[in-house]
């Protein structure tokens, strides 16, 4: 873990104008995400160094892979903030969020909800990776009928969608705003979610970047994206709503 550390050097500062990350797994040992509080604090200080202000942190709440709950996590995000700060971490941790992964447990929890949301409105759900979820779009249309926005975790990373399918032409009629991975944008994720990452750009559908940062093997390929000419100038063409969350 160190080596990464001592290979990457410094980082620079180039996602300061993002202000604020919304989308990571560093509560330790809840997800597929930080093994360890003490991978959480690097990351988080990777972060820092990176230019970022401001960080929710995520947890997948995907049953029963990932069978979290609100109060529990709320809990464990308070202990990252309380060693952050511990740390002299400057960072600000302003709340845990979560990403949803749309299933028949989170289509149940509508009726009576309690999600975890990023400044206050906002739902971050997920979708399978392999293949689409039937009655999606619905799904989607009974949380917002519930009063939340919603942002649907790297479009560019379903095989099943694009920019040319009619899913994905729903989902934006229907409001959801999308948010691509930082790491999308120099092919951590392949050619194919690099090129789709690009294509949602060009066409105004990146609505905001997240890290996904989930353990400092990320955070050395953040480190390695922000030395990366076309993440620059990505960030210095297209602005992102990450600046109001
Ligand atoms: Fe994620």
């Amino acid at each position: 873990m160190f080596e990464f550390f001592k290979k990457y050097k410094k980082a620079e500062p180039i996602f300061e104008a993002l202000v604020t990350d919304m989308h990571n797994h560093l509560v330790p040992m809840v997800d597929d995400g930080s093994r360890s509080m003490t991978e959480s604090l690097q990351c988080i200080r990777t972060m820092q160094d990176l230019g970022y202000k401001r960080m929710y942190i995520t947890p997948h709440f995907q049953f029963p892979r990932f069978p979290n709950n609100e109060e529990d996590i709320k809990r464990r995000f308070e202990e990252v903030k309380e060693a952050a700060k511990n740390e002299g971490l400057e960072i600000e941790l302003i709340a845990a969020g979560g990403e949803y992964r749309i299933d028949d447990s989170f289509e149940k929890r509508i009726d009576d909800p309690h999600f975890l949301l990023i400044n206050d409105r906002y739902v971050l759900v997920e979708l399978s990776l392999h293949q689409p979820r039937m009655g999606m779009e619905e799904v989607i249309f009974n949380l917002q009928m519930k009063g939340f926005e919603v942002i649907l975790a790297h479009p560019e990373r379903y095989p099943y969608l694009n920019i040319h399918s009619k899913t994905a032409e729903h989902l934006r009629e229907q409001g959801v705003l999308f948010q691509l991975n930082v790491l999308s944008l120099d092919g951590f994720y392949g050619e194919a979610a690099e090129h789709k990452a690009q294509e949602y750009l060009k066409a105004g559908w990146a609505d905001m970047l997240g890290t996904d940062l989930h353990n400092t093997k990320y955070a050395g390929a953040l480190i390695e994206a922000s030395k990366s000419c076309k993440v620059r100038k990505i960030l210095e063409k297209y602005q992102f709503l990450n600046t109001e969350l």
